[in-house]
């Protein structure tokens, strides 16, 4: 694989395209419908900003990191041929990408953000394809970028999604609102950082089981009610509260509330 074309200009685009440049591997350009934005991360890549209305040039693998929405628009008016063709959605099978011959998908598990580029080589890769040329063309990339790569189908593809948000995104809107509660109180949110980053620090190290504390788990159902008592405002965060506090009980054997 000598020529990768990168679509999108987003997050995804941005970190990717920078771990395929520093994997040292050839992006003949980053197209996208945004002059602005192709023409930045292009230059952030050292590489060509293409209109993606205008023809596109010739490459072996074009990685469509566009919103899930817009993949099979997009996978549409790309040209009919012999390259590989590719999403970098979790969760979405290949069919979006029809009528594309050589298919496939490349996943990092990996929350990625603008700002500092990330260092993916730890980051595990899924792979999926439709045939064995895009098989090869993408895991071929997947071991430049990573030393964690795996083949997954869809339906699983979707269950390590679903736990993808269940570690990551929830847990981080938790925090947000964690953040909320002290900036009513005129506190800053920065004391709660310490807790958070030895928390996640200690369940990816030890794991959960070792990681987790509280009164759920020692099953002191007079701090959880003074908590409930104290979101009486709040009745979504409340119940959001009491059930994680309840599945957490159950868990450890504290009964039902
Ligand atoms: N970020 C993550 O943590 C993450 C992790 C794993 C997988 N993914 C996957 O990566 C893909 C891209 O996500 P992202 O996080 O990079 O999203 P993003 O930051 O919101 O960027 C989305 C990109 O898609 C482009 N786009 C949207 N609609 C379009 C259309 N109709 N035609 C052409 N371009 C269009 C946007 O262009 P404009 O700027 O012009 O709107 C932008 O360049 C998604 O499939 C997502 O599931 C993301």
């Amino acid at each position: 694989m000598n020529n990768i074309l990168l679509i999108g200009t987003g997050r995804m685009a941005y970190q990717l395209g920078h771990a395929i440049v520093k994997s040292g591997l050839h992006l003949v350009g980053v197209a996208g419908r945004d002059l602005e934005g192709r023409e930045r991360l292009a230059r952030f890549l050292d590489s060509k900003a293409i209109d993606l209305g205008k023809p596109l040039p010739a490459a072996d693998l074009i990685l469509v990191a566009v919103s899930d929405d817009a993949i099979a628009e997009v996978a549409a008016k790309l040209p009919a041929g012999d390259t590989v063709v590719a999403h970098t959605a979790g969760a979405i099978g290949l069919e979006v990408l029809a009528p594309h011959q050589h298919r496939g998908v490349i996943w990092p598990i990996q929350s990625l953000s603008h700002g500092a580029p990330m260092d993916l080589r730890d980051v595990p890769m899924v792979v999926d394809a439709s045939d064995d040329r895009a098989r090869r063309t993408l895991l071929n990339l997947a071991k430049r970028l990573s030393e964690v790569v795996l083949e997954l189908a869809l339906e699983q593809r979707q269950r390590v999604h679903l736990a993808a948000v269940l570690t990551s995104n929830l847990p981080v809107w938790l925090a947000h609102e964690a953040q909320r509660l002290l900036r009513e109180q005129k506190l800053p949110p920065s004391l709660l950082t310490p807790l958070w980053k030895t928390t996640a620090a200690k369940a990816a190290t030890f794991g959960p089981e070792q990681a987790l504390t509280g009164p759920a788990r020692r099953g002191d159902t007079k701090s959880i009610q003074h908590h409930l008592d104290l979101l009486a405002n709040e009745p979504g965060l409340r119940q959001v509260y009491a059930l994680l506090s309840e599945q957490i009980m159950r868990a450890y054997g504290h009964g039902e509330r």
